[in-house]
């Protein structure tokens, strides 16, 4: 049992706590094969989705996976609500905690708007993505499908490649990869690495061709034009050229390795069609074990601490 309220970021979650999420999470991925989907580990909770910034995955995982534990859902679109009237993140959090529910999942372009909400509602918070800072739970069924695919986490080598900068997903994996035990290097160009990218302790390379020579897990991220100034990479052809994961450049990788992405693709930018719809691709079957992965989450805060 998660001993936390909320769920924000892998820095502080234990390895403990990771290893507790993906076991629920593979028994959760059973009821996803089953013919009738529901269970009634949430009956009687309220979960909000309060997303601040544009979803279709993270969004809509969340929502499946609280249906089929019989938790009643309600999602906020901001746009129409009364945040477009200057409501205060924390006034909309207090009138939620007032509505009754149990969790909030909230997605927001600031970094630590999650767990500035946390500290002022009494629901719990999943961080669905915070700015440039963490999204938990993507980075746990990345986890969840690598662990599917080896069996463990030693020695296994990650490679994670595209706008490192402006992803939340790159630095959740890192943490929590790092407590399991895999090792990670980041691939990108200069101008798309953190600043803070030597402290987290990664390899951290230019080269593509070197980097993902061996590697079991190849994970493109999308090139986040929208966070970026210009001038970062000359152009969307020429980034495809240095540091696209095509069939050729893949072929390098370890012979069993896998193709992961978050979603949503840039075909043809981080990576080609033929290696998005290859054999090696999970980035389906990712999709799938995020809704496992959520209900193992939603159950761990909701239904076994408060029952
Ligand atoms: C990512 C996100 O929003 O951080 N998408 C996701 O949740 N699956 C990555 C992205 O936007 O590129």
């Amino acid at each position: 049992m998660l001993k936390r309220k909320d769920l924000l970021g892998l820095k502080d979650v234990t390895r403990e706590e990771i290893e507790e999420i993906l076991a629920l999470a593979a028994q959760m991925r059973k009821v996803l094969d089953q013919s009738a989907k529901k269970t009634t580990d949430l009956q009687g909770k309220s979960v909000i989705t309060l997303f601040y910034e544009n979803s279709t995955r993270t969004r809509t995982s969340f929502e499946t996976a609280a249906k089929i534990m019989s938790a009643s859902t309600t999602s906020i679109s901001v746009a129409t609500s009364s945040v477009s009237k200057g409501e205060t993140l924390i006034d909309t959090g207090k009138n939620l905690d007032a509505i009754c529910a149990d969790a909030i999942i909230i997605r927001h372009s600031m970094s630590g708007a999650p767990h500035l909400l946390a500290k002022n509602v009494r629901a719990s918070v999943i961080n669905a993505g915070d700015g440039l800072n963490e999204h938990p739970t993507q980075a746990l069924l990345d986890m969840y499908t690598m662990k599917e695919h080896f069996g463990s986490f030693e020695g296994l080598k990650v490679v994670i490649a595209g706008d490192i900068k402006h992803s939340r997903v790159a630095r959740s994996n890192i943490w929590g990869l790092n407590k399991m035990g895999a090792s990670v290097t980041v691939c990108a160009p200069k101008t798309l690495l953190p600043a803070e990218i030597d402290k987290m302790n990664v390899t951290v390379s230019s080269n593509l061709d070197e980097c993902i020579k061996g590697a079991n897990v190849v994970m493109g991220l999308r090139m986040q034009l929208e966070r970026q100034q210009a001038g970062l990479f000359p152009s969307v052809a020429e980034y495809h050229a240095f540091y696209g994961i095509d069939a050729k450049r893949l072929r390098n990788a370890d012979g069993d390795a896998i193709v992961m992405h978050p979603g949503p693709v840039n075909r043809g930018v981080e990576m080609s069609s033929e290696v998005i719809d290859g054999d090696q691709s999970v980035i389906l079957p990712q999709v799938t074990n995020g809704v496992a992965v959520r209900m193992a989450i939603l159950k761990l805060l909701l239904a076994e601490k408060r029952g």
